[in-house]
């Protein structure tokens, strides 16, 4: 009781305490706001649309979540979404960050499939009344709901994805790219790689440590460099959009500050975990410490090449600068001391650095995610410094809450945090940061956390037919942000 007392006195002393930047916000800095298709649109089987992978192992199995919940229903968006864009257009943001459900318009996934005519209108109506409203489309390509037909063929396991991603991407290009130019190749490969085909923890569920994980994000950035090749030559000079990839960040800092050890372990699970994505697409191969330890590791335990399979001197030079802007979603910051624990194959022991976060740093409702907002400076320097100052759109930010939350004082406070430490990366480090976007919108369905965790700046009743929408504190601090440029 006391020592709740106590982390209760001190976070409020925080709160009280903290002042944020007084920059404004650069003139043509951008503001917008994310969800994804899974997420919030609902209508699994209406509308002509096919099984993506988490329906179809929801539906197999619905302890995979929590609270049991799926994402059959979630904000209803498929028909709710004209409120979705009257939120947009209150809060005032320019551009809405939002994915398309591949099995929407290839129901059934590869180059064999007839476009699903119904799939096409819904987001053609979209797009046309965000576009009506001065909302310009960030279209995610791959929000992780991969069709179950392609993972039937093992997913992305089996390189032949590959092809079939380069066709529905085309697909989204030929349709919507008279309108959208701006493209976001993917979402976080480490989380439904690394998570979906490692750790068996998100669909398709596939546990293969040490090896699912590098087999499928290998895969993936092919697929992604593929893509953005054939935007390029395609369609770029007719269309004239942008394509970029988005890689999610966590920052580390040595946990004893002063230790060489930790800030070698510190700057080697950045390289392990931001790395492994961002150095083929900015410089061309996985960053040399991931290729030489997980060799000598997969040696040691018998196998007979390194289980980190290897790009080609021709995929190396397609994939290397495949990007007009990286996404970057920032959550948390951890502290890192280097482990021994090699025995077993795993991203972990391959990697070789323990993660923690210490109490005493404010928690939210999700456990991974704790107060640390200088972490996004720390981030944004260090891709300024290693890949030569890239345009850096911040496509998520959040907290979460676990319960009603319209007075959501800590998710103010910490989206707060983060917008401050832009500015300051901005103006006192100059890094080239183009543009903001918080997670989320919407409450939506959080994967296996089902409804019981909230990310929304707009609260969702997910027990009324209607899903009624209130914005929340958040959302008018948001709104006085970006109408006024500067932070409260
Ligand atoms: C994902 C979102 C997710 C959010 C909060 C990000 O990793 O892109 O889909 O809801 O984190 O967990």
């Amino acid at each position: 009781m006391f020592l709740w007392k106590s982390t209760f006195c001190i976070f409020f002393f925080h709160l009280a305490s903290t002042q944020w930047s007084n920059y404004s916000f650069p003139k043509d800095f951008i503001f917008g706001i994310t969800t994804s298709a899974y997420q919030i649109e609902g209508a699994w089987s209406e509308g002509g649309k096919g099984l993506s992978i988490w329906d179809y192992d929801l539906h197999q199995n619905s302890s995979l979540v929590v609270d049991k919940t799926n994402g059959d229903i979630a904000c209803n968006s498929y028909h709710r979404w004209k409120e979705d864009v009257e939120l947009l257009k209150h809060l005032g943001v320019n551009f809405y960050r939002f994915s398309i459900s591949w099995t929407r318009i290839l129901p059934l996934g590869g180059k064999d499939t007839k476009i699903n005519d119904e799939g096409v209108k819904y987001y053609n109506e979209l797009i046309d009344n965000l576009l009506a409203e001065e909302i310009l489309p960030y279209i995610t390509i791959y929000h992780w709901d991969l069709p179950q037909v392609l993972q039937d063929k093992g997913g992305w396991l089996n390189e032949t994805l590959i092809e079939d991603y380069v066709f529905y991407a085309r697909t989204l290009f030929q349709l919507f790219g008279d309108r959208v130019k701006h493209w976001i190749t993917f979402n976080e490969f480490f989380q439904f790689c690394e998570v979906g085909y490692s750790d068996g923890q998100r669909a398709p569920f596939v546990s293969s440590p040490g090896v699912g994980g590098y087999q499928c994000s290998h895969n993936a950035l092919l697929a992604h460099g593929r893509a953005y090749r054939m935007y390029e030559k395609e369609f770029k000079s007719i269309q004239g959009g942008n394509v970029g990839v988005t890689v999610d960040g966590s920052w580390c800092d040595p946990l004893t500050p002063t230790s060489e050890s930790d800030q070698g372990a510190a700057e080697q699970f950045t390289q392990f975990n931001y790395g492994w994505f961002t150095y083929p697409i900015l410089l061309g191969n996985y960053p040399p410490i991931m290729i030489d330890r997980i060799y000598v590791l997969s040696k040691q335990q018998g196998y007979e090449s390194s289980r980190l399979p290897a790009f080609t001197s021709e995929e190396i030079k397609m994939i290397k600068g495949s990007y007009d802007f990286l996404g970057l979603n920032y959550y948390s910051t951890y502290l890192c001391t280097f482990s021994d624990n090699f025995s077993q194959p795993s991203f972990e022991s391959d990697c070789g650095v323990l993660s923690s976060q210490p109490e005493s740093w404010e928690p939210s409702a999700a456990d991974w995610i704790k107060y640390s907002p200088w972490g996004l400076r720390e981030l944004l320097v260090w891709i300024k410094e290693h890949f030569n100052n890239p345009p850096v759109l911040i496509t998520e930010n959040g907290w979460a809450y676990n319960s009603l939350d319209l007075d959501d004082t800590e998710r103010i406070h910490y989206l707060n945090g983060c917008l401050s430490e832009v500015l300051k990366a901005i103006y006192e480090k100059e890094c080239n940061v183009i543009g903001y976007a918080p997670w989320s919108l919407l409450d939506t369905f959080e994967w296996t956390m089902g409804y019981t965790l909230k990310f929304g700046l707009v609260h969702v009743d997910f027990e009324s037919a209607n899903r009624t929408r209130i914005p929340k504190r958040s959302y008018n601090m948001f709104r006085n942000i970006i109408s006024s440029r500067r932070l409260e």
